[in-house]
């Protein structure tokens, strides 16, 4: 139920809605876009940006917040930490439970690997879990990987690196299959037909889904998998340092209780980063989909020893975060609701977008129709514009929201809103790290042996755009493929004295560059504590 204030735009919305519905928006020319871009989007923001100064990035461009995690220092002092007597000694240990960890984890074991999950939180409070409208494979009859590679390398800007995603797009359909035998219950005609739906910049219905909580379906079978196969896992335990060896081979990792601050050491033949993404960085103030845990801590981590990153100055914004109310600001709106029909109508109740642009050009969209244009909504957290979800049942007929997307009416229901009968309010919110840890396409990271990367802390797999569903895609695929890697590794590995020696290094190299700074990571948790005055 909304208050008076939005009335009169609503009307103007209702008034036009059986012409919007019909109306066929134009797509944006390839010039178009890139103006658009430039002007508008958050990455293209130069005073947003700062070049690292010291590691193996220094000189790049990342986010000014970013920068300051990545130069912070360490959280230990390295030569207090006993090394000589590990608290655990496995053969592949996994940084991180959401999907790719857990992906990962399956396939080592599969392998025949003594491998141990540790995360920060509990298994499965991750980003997959909180992932809606769906993940993209190539697995009907009028698409094909090469399709699928077209659509995300030209929504990725041309900037992917071609090995990883063609491994994305290509062992997608198998992807989807050991996820349905695992017991993902995707949706599904009454043949048994996969429902697939289109997502922003796909050339095909290729989006699979469990309705709009399709992540949290997949998350759930794959914890299951993980405590089934009694596969260790960790839990309130960050990692705050990988470990080396004197050969600068990865070989595990410093362990932090968060109840209990007690340090431990994992010693390891290999380490797999599956730490997730960084929304919870808040970039340039924005709100984000993202879960608690979301503080870019693998990027940290593999930076300090030496692991290269690839496009860390590009984020995602997800063009639909809900702008009100207030109570669930900055939560993810499903792209699939404008796969659904639902279009993006202004102040005035006019369309001024195609609904499925790839993401970057969505947000930008948006955000210039509320800035420069005027013709935003006002609500008491910023500007706004509509996204007509009735359209949704008039298109697909009465009952088509509860049915395709429930998490959503309920989510708005809360707060007295029928999506089914009112449209909704949405603002760009910080979604996905597009940037992280450069790998090759084994999973293995392309300047530190036996470390392996995997899901969100990945960077180059999408190029400097993502489209929708390739992220659930990715945490399987490579979670699996690193997995697979790191199982196969292990075996060969003699692991030599471990050493923090890079962590001294790191801190020498912040003195030399004369940064002067009180901040330590990994961050491990967003800080909401409100600042007094004085
Ligand atoms: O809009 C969404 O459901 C988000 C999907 C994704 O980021 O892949």
């Amino acid at each position: 139920m909304y208050s008076e204030k939005f009335q009169k735009s609503i009307a103007l919305v209702e008034a036009a809605r059986a012409k919007n519905i019909a109306l066929e928006p134009a797509r944006m020319t390839a010039q178009q876009k890139t103006d658009l871009l430039a002007e508008y989007h958050p990455d293209y923001k130069q005073d947003e940006f700062e070049l690292l100064a010291i590691g193996p990035n220094k000189g790049d461009k990342v986010p000014k917040e970013l920068a300051a995690t990545l130069q912070a220092h360490s959280r230990i002092c390295p030569n207090c930490v006993d090394l000589e007597n590990p608290d655990y000694d496995v053969d592949v240990l996994v940084i991180g439970g959401g999907g790719a960890g857990s992906s990962a984890a399956i396939e080592a074991h599969e392998a025949g690997a003594n491998v141990m999950i540790v995360t920060k939180l509990r298994i499965g409070d991750a980003n997959t879990m909180m992932a809606e409208g769906g993940i993209q494979a190539a697995d009907k009859p009028n698409d094909s990987p090469a399709i699928h590679f077209v659509d995300a390398f030209g929504g990725g800007h041309f900037a992917a690196k071609r090995e990883l995603l063609q491994k994305l797009v290509c062992d997608a359909p198998e992807a989807i299959k050991w996820l349905s035998e695992l017991g993902v219950e995707f949706d599904k005609t009454e043949d048994g037909t996969m429902v697939t739906t289109h997502g922003g910049g796909t050339s095909r219905k290729r989006m699979h889904a469990a309705k709009d909580y399709s992540g949290a379906e997949i998350m759930r079978t794959l914890r299951d998998e993980v405590l089934n196969r009694n596969i260790p896992v960790v839990d309130f335990t960050s990692a705050i340092e990988l470990i080396l060896d004197e050969n600068g081979n990865a070989a595990g990792a410093v362990l932090l209780n968060m109840e209990t601050k007690e340090l431990l050491v994992a010693k390891a033949k290999t380490v797999i980063i599956a730490t997730g993404g960084a929304g919870r960085m808040h970039y340039q103030g924005f709100p984000t989909s993202n879960h608690y845990g979301a503080t870019a801590d693998g990027l940290v981590l593999g930076y300090r020893a030496g692991a290269k990153l690839l496009y860390a100055e590009t984020l995602q914004y997800h063009p639909t975060g809900a702008a009100y109310p207030e109570q669930i600001f900055g939560a993810l709106v499903t792209e699939k609701v404008r796969s659904l029909g639902a279009k993006l109508v202004n102040v005035n109740g006019e369309v001024f977008m195609h609904p499925l642009e790839t993401r970057d050009v969505s947000a930008a969209s948006i955000i210039r129709e509320c800035s420069t244009r005027g013709n935003g909504v006002e609500t008491d957290q910023g500007l706004a514009v509509w996204l007509d979800t009735p359209m949704i049942e008039a298109i697909g007929g009465e009952g088509t929201i509860e049915k395709r997307i429930p998490a959503m009416m309920r989510m708005f229901g809360k707060y007295g809103i029928d999506i089914r009968k009112e449209p909704i309010l949405v603002y760009p919110t910080l979604h996905y790290q597009n940037g992280g840890l450069d790998i090759t396409p084994d999973g293995m990271t392309t300047n530190v042996k036996n470390l392996f990367v995997a899901g969100e802390a990945v960077g180059g797999i999408h190029g400097k755009n993502r489209l929708m569903g390739n992220s659930l895609l990715d945490i399987i695929v490579f979670g699996r493929i690193a997995g697979k890697s790191a199982g196969a590794v292990c075996k060969n590995v003699t692991v030599g004295k471990l050493t923090l020696d890079h962590v001294a290094k790191f801190e020498k190299e912040i003195a030399d560059a004369g940064i002067v700074t009180d901040a330590v990571s990994p961050k491990l948790l967003p800080d909401y504590t409100r600042k007094v005055n004085g």
